[in-house]
């Protein structure tokens, strides 16, 4: 008996132990996906293929960390269409392929933007019909193909002005207003299932460029055209964050017209802050973390992404914008985002 009750002391002692380090083995390999997983928040990232095809320590931390991926630059659409009706997904499909391959969520950006548009077309002159043409026949190629593998399109990307109103572009002269309908119409009847999301920087607060924003898609909303969501790109400073209460505002209105919310492409500049590198750190963390937490606790904001993983490559080179330095070590806007989502 004493013997039977050893052997089970001495097994369940065992198993015990067995058990705790599993516990801690969890909880240390915990990564934010994890935490963010009770909040149904999508936390990810945007991808250089250069580093995806070869740096282990660059995918160790998409693994961990992240659950939703969006192609940096490798989906936009000099990369996909460089050639008039030549379209070019390779990079696009070796992201969706990892994603897949890793569970990963992939967002697409984007399909229509005054940037980045190829040289055929910005060296080309062009009539209504001629650029509305070539507007559709992007949008759906490369929609119908990304169809089933993108969860979420920035179908249009920065169309508002920084000085109120439409942003003055190629598309904007030769099409007109009601090209941003159109291009959501297009790009539903590619693919009936992707959420659509207008996509645009410097609008998370409460100001004429959000109001503009919110003009537009309550406009888009009404007129019935299929939008989803709104993208807050969220490339924001520590010397001049917006207001918290006006982000949340911001979010409210938004979730009113029932639209999504989702953070697209965070990231914090803190060159020329006057503290200690500690401090930077610190002020550059509490960003963050104030962020995410007003992310959690919006009924619609549903994904928070970083344009980039780590500081040693920023489309904000000298600066350090992201939650890993350099040296792929977590940073205190790490913490923070790890503590914001382990709170209710
Ligand atoms: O692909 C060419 C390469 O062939 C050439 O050798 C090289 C040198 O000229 O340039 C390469 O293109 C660069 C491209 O990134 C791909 O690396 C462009 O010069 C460069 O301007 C482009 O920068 C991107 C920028 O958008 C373009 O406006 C950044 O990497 C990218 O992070 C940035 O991302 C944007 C979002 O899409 C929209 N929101 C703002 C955000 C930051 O600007």
């Amino acid at each position: 008996m004493y013997l039977g009750i050893w052997f089970l002391k001495g097994n369940a002692m065992k198993h015990t132990a067995l058990l705790v380090s599993l516990l801690l083995g969890m909880a240390q390999a915990q990564g934010l996906k994890d935490l963010a997983q009770k909040h149904d928040l999508l936390i990810g990232g945007a991808i250089d293929l250069r580093y995806l095809l070869d740096d282990p320590d660059y995918t160790d931390i998409l693994e961990k960390d992240f659950n939703v991926l969006v192609a940096e630059n490798a989906m936009k659409m000099d990369a996909t269409e460089p050639q008039q009706n030549e379209f070019n997904f390779a990079l696009g499909d070796l992201l969706a392929t990892y994603a897949s391959k890793h569970n990963m969520k992939l967002r697409g950006h984007t399909l229509l933007w005054h940037q980045q548009v190829p040289k055929w077309i910005t060296s080309g002159t062009w009539n209504k019909d001629e650029l509305e043409a070539i507007m559709k026949n992007h949008i759906q190629t490369v929609a119908a193909h990304y169809q089933g593998k993108v969860f979420a399109w920035d179908v249009v990307n920065e169309a508002i002005s920084d000085s109120g109103g439409m942003r003055d572009t190629l598309w904007q002269k030769t099409l007109g207003d009601d090209y941003i309908a159109r291009a959501f119409r297009y790009a539903r009847e590619a693919d009936p299932e992707a959420k659509l999301f207008y996509n645009d920087y410097s609008s998370e607060g409460m100001n004429q460029k959000s109001n503009d924003v919110y003009a537009l898609v309550k406009k888009l909303k009404e007129q019935g055209v299929p939008i989803d969501g709104v993208g807050m790109q969220m490339h924001l400073s520590v010397l001049n964050p917006p207001s918290m209460e006006e982000v949340a505002a911001n979010m409210k209105r938004l979730a009113d017209l029932g639209l999504e919310v989702h953070i697209t492409e965070f990231d914090v500049r803190s060159a020329g802050y006057p503290g200690t590198p500690a401090e930077r750190h610190a002020a550059v963390g509490k960003l963050y973390g104030d962020v995410v937490k007003v992310c959690v606790q919006a009924s619609n904001c549903t994904a928070f992404m970083t344009w980039g993983v780590a500081d040693n490559h920023t489309w904000l080179p000298g600066d350090s914008p992201l939650m890993y330095d350099g040296f792929y070590n977590p940073k205190p806007a790490y913490f923070a985002v790890q503590e914001a989502l382990k709170g209710q």
